[in-house]
Order: structure tokens, then sequence, then C-alpha cells
């Protein structure tokens, strides 16, 4: 197995630090950015397999904010001299915000400090979350490209493929949520508004054709998740088997799927496949 060496963002999040985890376990080194690297640290160590020296031979941890380009700039550079600039293979991009049930919105009105029923949705912290980090991770590639290369043929020819998680129930004209879940979807619609944003820049990044920034992108659709980070250990079945995984074209259709199973499958597929049959895919997985 050749090393390669991955970026993740939102690492700290139940499927990308999966992937992260498996990543690390077969060999690989990464680059994680985090907020908190003490919260990604204590999670890492918390999964089966996963020691201090793995994590100091093979991760290094960038702290910061996904939307500040000069951060994942340094997430994305192996490392670089004079002559030239090593970059990572893939980035695998989790970030999101967590969101909270809501029942009533502020008054319009500032003076009047109550708050007024609404139709009830979920609300996150920063709504446009995973619309500016991915704005901030092609605007990092484009500078990489522009100051660490003499010419774009050369960066383009080691750029990295780019990974994001969205969601089902996005895409229209897919059939990929089931009729019994349409309400709760309707409630989501402020991260999903999100979400739309964030694939749309990836498609008209797809649309530049002569300048492509990534080396191909897979866009990931769970269902509604369910558990947390942590990975089965040695000789435990953590479910791969009964996976269902659909695309645009042949939809799956279900309700739920773990966070560590959507990690696991983007580094079966995508870290130590290559990814190559879901380039330009908005892979759908459920249970
Ligand atoms: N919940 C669902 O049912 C569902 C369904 C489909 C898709 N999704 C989406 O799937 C993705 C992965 O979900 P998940 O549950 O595995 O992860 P998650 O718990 O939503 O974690 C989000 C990650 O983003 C990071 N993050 C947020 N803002 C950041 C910022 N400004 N700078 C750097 N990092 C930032 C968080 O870091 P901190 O630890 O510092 O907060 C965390 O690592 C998310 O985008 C989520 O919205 C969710």
């Amino acid at each position: 197995m050749s090393a390669q060496t991955i970026a993740f963002l939102g690492a700290t999040g139940g499927c990308t630090n999966a992937c992260l985890s498996y990543t690390l376990l077969n060999g690989h080194n990464a680059i994680a950015l985090a907020r908190n690297p003490e919260k990604l640290t204590t999670q890492l160590l918390s999964q089966p397999g996963l020691t201090q020296s793995i994590l100091d031979k093979h991760l290094r941890v960038i702290q910061g904010d996904a939307r500040d380009i000069e951060t994942v700039m340094k997430t994305l550079i192996v490392s670089t001299t004079e002559q030239s600039t090593t970059l990572v293979t893939h980035v695998i991009s989790g970030v999101g915000g967590t969101g909270q049930f809501v029942l009533s919105k502020p008054s319009p009105c500032a003076q009047i400090p109550i708050r007024i029923p609404t139709i009830p949705h979920i609300s996150i912290p920063n709504p446009h979350i995973t619309e500016e980090s991915t704005s901030a991770l092609l605007a990092a590639l484009g500078r990489i490209a522009d100051e660490r290369f003499t010419c774009f043929d050369e960066y383009a020819a080691v750029a990295p493929r780019v990974t994001i998680i969205s969601s089902t129930g996005i895409k229209k004209g897919v059939r990929d949520v089931p009729m019994l879940c349409k309400p709760l979807y309707a409630a989501l619609e402020v991260p999903h508004k999100d979400k739309m944003q964030m694939e749309r820049l990836l498609t008209l990044e797809q649309e530049r054709k002569e300048s492509l920034l990534c080396g191909g992108h897979v866009i990931v659709r769970p269902s509604l998740l369910g558990g947390d980070h942590r990975i089965a250990g040695p000789g435990v079945d953590s479910g791969y088997a009964r996976l269902r995984v659909g695309t645009e074209r042949r939809p799956e259709v279900g309700y739920t799927v773990g966070r560590a199973l959507v990690g696991e499958w983007i580094y079966r597929e995508v870290v130590k496949g290559g990814g190559d049959r879901w380039v330009g895919e908005g892979v759908i997985l459920t249970k």
C-alpha cells in the first residue's frame, strides 16, 4: 500500500472522524483542520487501535477555522521548498453545524424582547457554514495554483480530489427520501439550502473545464445520520455489507445511516479506492 497524505476538514464530526481514523489505522498520513485540537485528539484516541504513537507519526493538526483561506492552505500543503510544493491527494470535508429544533423566533421589533411562534424547524448557529467553508477551500486551491506552481498545468497534474458530505433530500427530481420523512425534511430547510449552495459551488467549479481546481469531486449524500464517530474494532461487524449505495440515476431510499459507516465508505471508496468511479456523482448512502 502506498502512503498518501489526505486533508480533513470538520474532522471532529462523526463521519469525517471515522474516515480519518480508518486512514490513520491503514498507514496513510493526514492533515486535519480543527477548531479544537484537543477534542480531535480525544476522539481519535477513543477509536479502537489508534494510539498516540500512530497520531505522532501520521497526523498533523492545524488549528483554525475552515472559513479562513490561509488556514485551509496550510491544511492542503504537505511540504514546500523554493523548487516544489507537494499537496495532499484528497480533501475530505464534513464541515457542518449542529442543529437545534426551534418552535419560536425573536420578535422582528428589537425593542420587544419576546419570541413569537413559528413553523417548527431546525436552526443552526451559522446557516451558511458549508457554503462558506467550500468557498474558502476553492479560494485556497486557487491561491495555491497561482502562488506555488509555475503554470496551471503543473498544478492540475497534482490537484487534490475533493469529497464533501452533503445530504439527501436536496436534489430536485431525485427520489432519495421516504415519503414518511418528508415533513421532517421540510423542517431542515435552512441547513439544506446551505448544502445546495455548497453543491452549486462545486458544479460551477466543474464547469470551468479549462482551469479545474479540484482533481474531480465526489458529493456524498447520507440519509439522516445516527450514531457517532466510533468505528468497529477488529473482528466486530461494522454493518458495511448492509450499507446501500445509490446515485442520482439509481437512487436508494432509506431512513438513516450511521456516521461511522459513512466514514468507512469514504475511506474504502475514496481514500483507498481513489474514488474514480464516483467522481461527479451524488452518492446516496443509507441502510
Ligand atoms: N444530521 C443529519 O442527519 C445529517 C444528514 C445528512 C447530512 N448531514 C451533514 O453531514 C455532515 C457531517 O455530519 P456529522 O454529523 O458527521 O458532523 P457534525 O457533527 O455536523 O460536525 C461538523 C464538523 O464541522 C466542524 N466545523 C463547524 N464549523 C466550523 C468552522 N467554522 N471551522 C472549522 N470546523 C468547523 C465542527 O467542528 P467543531 O467540533 O469545532 O464544532 C465539526 O468537526 C454535516 O455537514 C451535516 O450537516 C447531517
